[in-house]
C-alpha cells in the first residue's frame, strides 16, 4: 500500500528540487510499465488519467487497476485526473480513486477560469483532494495531444497567476512558458526569467504540461525554478508506436500480442529516462517516510429499526444509497442485513470515504443532512456509528498512521 497524498508527494519535489512525472495512461501496457520502471528508479510517481483520453478506454474500468497498481506499489504513487474538464468530472474522480485533480479551464476567460476552479478546489480540498489549475494556455502542434489543445500558446504573466492562486486556493499551478502538447517541432525555447518570476510570485508547487520534446539541460533546470511535477505522454505513445512499426516490419502476419511485443519495455526505458533526469529517482524512501499514506475510511453504522416495516426499511436503505453515494468523497454505500437471525443489530451501512477529511464535510453536507434527520434518524434505534482508517498503509514503510477512529452514537 503505497498510495500517498499527492499534495506532500510534490511539496517533497518542491523543496528538494527535483520533479514527479505524471505520465498519462492509455492501457495497461502503459500502466504496467510506468509503474515497474518507478520500482526499478526507486522513484515516486504519478499515475495519470487524462479526460480527453476517455475516448480510448473506460474511465470506471481502468481506475480499479490504477489503483490496485498504485496499492500493490513499494514506491510511493498518487493518482491524478489530468485535463478535467467539470466539476462533475472532478467529483467522478476523486469517487473512482484519483487523490489528485487538474481542472483545465484554460481556454477560457481569467474570470471564469477563476470561478470554475474555485469550484472544484471546494469541492476537492472537502474531500482532502488537492488541485492543479492551470493558467495560461499550453496548445498543441503535432501529435496526439495537438489536436484537443488547439489555438495559439499564451504565456502565464506572473501578476495574474498571483491573483489567480489566491483567488482559486489551487494548490498546484500549471504554467505555460513555451512547452507544447504533443510533439514538438524544432528545440522548444523555455522562458526561464518567467518561470523565476512565476516561482517567486506564488510560491506554490508547478507544473509543466507538454514534457515531450525537451532537452536533458531544459528538463534539469526546470525543478531549481519551482517546477514539481511534469506531465508527459506522447513520448510514451511514440515510442509504442515505433516498437509496433517494427515489429511489423518483420512480422506482417503478427497477432496483436505478437506486434504489441516489445512495447511495455520500450516505454519503460522511456519513463526510466525521464525520472533519472527529472531527479525524482532514488528519492521513494524519503517520500515515504514524509508523506500522509493516503487511507480510506470506512463509515460504519450499525443499528435496528423502529416504527418501521420491513418493507420501509428497505425504500429507506434504496433511498439512502442513491442520495448518500453522490456526496462528494464517497466512494461507496453499502447496505446490509444480518446473516444470522436475532443479530443484536440487524441493518448497517458501511460508507467508504476517500479520505478522513469527508468524515466533517459528509455529516455537514445538506444531502446528507437530510436524509439522516427526516428518513433515518426519526426512525432509528438503538445504534453504533464509528470512522475507521484504513491502517494497512501502517504496514507499508509509510508515515505511521494517527489512530483517527471516532465514535458517535
Ligand atoms: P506531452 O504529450 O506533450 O508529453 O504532454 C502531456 C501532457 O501535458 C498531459 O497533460
Amino acid at each position: 500500500m503505497a498510495l500517498v497524498n499527492m499534495r506532500d508527494m510534490l511539496y517533497h519535489g518542491y523543496e528538494n528540487s527535483y520533479a514527479v512525472g505524471a505520465f498519462d495512461l492509455v492501457s495497461l501496457d502503459f500502466l504496467e510499465a510506468v509503474i515497474d520502471a518507478a520500482e526499478r528508479c526507486r522513484a515516486p510517481v504519478i499515475l495519470s488519467i487524462a479526460e480527453p483520453h476517455f475516448a480510448h478506454y473506460d474511465f470506471e474500468l481502468m481506475m480499479p487497476a490504477v489503483e490496485a497498481a498504485a496499492k500493490r506499489a513499494s514506491v510511493p504513487v498518487a493518482i491524478q485526473l489530468d485535463h478535467g474538464s467539470s466539476l462533475e468530472s472532478a467529483t467522478k474522480a476523486i469517487k473512482l480513486g484519483c487523490n489528485g485533480v487538474m481542472l483545465d479551464a484554460s481556454n477560457m476567460s481569467l474570470p471564469d477560469n477563476i470561478n470554475a476552479t474555485k469550484t472544484v478546489v471546494e469541492m476537492a480540498h472537502r474531500c482532502g483532494v488537492p488541485v492543479v489549475g492551470e493558467l495560461g494556455y499550453v496548445a498543441g502542434v503535432e501529435g496526439e495531444g495537438a489536436k484537443q489543445h488547439p489555438g495559439e500558446t499564451e504565456l502565464t504573466i506572473p501578476a495574474e497567476a498571483r491573483a489567480y492562486v489566491e483567488r482559486t486556493g489551487v494548490d498546484f499551478l500549471a504554467v505555460s512558458i513555451g512547452t507544447v502538447q504533443g510533439r514538438m517541432k524544432g528545440r522548444a525555447k523555455l522562458d526561464f526569467p518567467r518561470l523565476k518570476q512565476l516561482n517567486q510570485a506564488i510560491n506554490i508547487p508547478l507544473v509543466i504540461h507538454g514534457g515531450t520534446g525537451l532537452n536533458e539541460d531544459q528538463f534539469r533546470r526546470l525543478p531549481s525554478l519551482g517546477v514539481a511535477k511534469i506531465n508527459y505522454f506522447t513520448g510514451l505513445s511514440d515510442v509504442a508506436a515505433k516498437t509496433m512499426r517494427e515489429q511489423v516490419k518483420t512480422n506482417r502476419e503478427g497477432s496483436f500480442t505478437d506486434l504489441k511485443q516489445g512495447v511495455k519495455q520500450a516505454i519503460g526505458e522511456e519513463v526510466e529516462r525521464c525520472m533519472r533526469q527529472w531527479g525524482s529517482a532514488g528519492r521513494a524512501a524519503e517520500v515515504l517516510a514524509q508523506c500522509e499514506p493516503w487511507a480510506t475510511v470506512e463509515h460504519v453504522i450499525i443499528y435496528n429499526v423502529e416504527r418501521m416495516s420491513d418493507e420501509q426499511a428497505h425504500t429507506m436503505m434504496a433511498k439512502g444509497r442513491s442520495i448518500l453515494a453522490k456526496i462528494p468523497g464517497v466512494r461507496e454505500v453499502f447496505t446490509g442485513e444480518a446473516v444470522k437471525e436475532g443479530a443484536k443489530y440487524r441493518f448497517c451501512w458501511l460508507v467508504r470515504f476517500t479520505h478522513k477529511s469527508v468524515i466533517d464535510s459528509y455529516r455537514d453536507h445538506p444531502d446528507h443532512v437530510a436524509f439522516a434527520d427526516n428518513l433515518f434518524r426519526p426512525f432509528v434505534g438503538d445504534r453504533i456509528s464509528i470512522d475507521y482508517q484504513d491502517n494497512a498503509a501502517a504496514t507499508s514503510g509509510c508515515r505511521v498512521l494517527v489512530n483517527q477512529a471516532s465514535v458517535s452514537v
